[in-house]
């Protein structure tokens, strides 16, 4: 079985406002990464402070909070090969101005906190912070190393 990862990945409020949803699935896609899950949703408020929990003692936390929920937000979980590292390369930098053109943010962020996308860091915060949003089973598995999917 090839060693595949999985990453979580969200369009935050700003992108999906700016119709960015199609763009950003369509750079994942198109590296070879696989959407085993996807959903549209809003944040509550409860929802967000998980999601962001890492950040609660810092002093843009509430901002945050507010802002992740302000908006319809689109969830995935992506499966590949290397996913985290891959992701967030393409993603690029957190603060919009250094992100690199061609990245995510590099070419679409407007400043730190409208920043298009949220990636998970690593593969075991990536799995927490997917769980918030998804069940064990809504998540496509068996997918073959042929790229045969199974659907059971
Ligand atoms: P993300 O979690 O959203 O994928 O972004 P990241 O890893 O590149 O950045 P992180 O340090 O985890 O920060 C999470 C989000 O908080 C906002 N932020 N604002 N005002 C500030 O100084 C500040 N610092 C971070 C950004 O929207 C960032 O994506
Ligand atoms: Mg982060």
């Amino acid at each position: 079985m090839v060693d595949v990862e999985r990453e979580f990945v969200m369009v935050k409020p700003d992108g999906v406002k700016r119709r960015l949803v199609g763009e950003t699935i369509s750079r994942l896609e198109k590296v070879g990464l696989r959407i085993v899950a996807m959903k549209m949703l809003r944040l509550t408020k409860a929802m967000a402070e998980k999601h962001y929990a890492v950040h609660k003692d810092k002093p843009f936390y509430e901002g945050l909070v507010k802002f992740i929920s302000s908006g319809p937000v689109v969830a995935m979980v992506v499966e590949g090969k290397d996913a985290v590292t891959r992701v967030r390369k393409l993603v690029g930098a957190t603060k919009p101005g250094e992100a690199e053109v061609g990245t995510i943010r590099g070419d679409f962020g407007m400043e730190i906190g409208r920043n298009v996308i949220h990636a998970g860091d690593s593969p075991e915060n990536a799995k927490i912070e997917y769980s918030i949003y998804f069940k064990e089973s809504e998540i496509i598995k068996n997918v073959l190393p042929d790229e045969t999917w199974i659907y059971e």
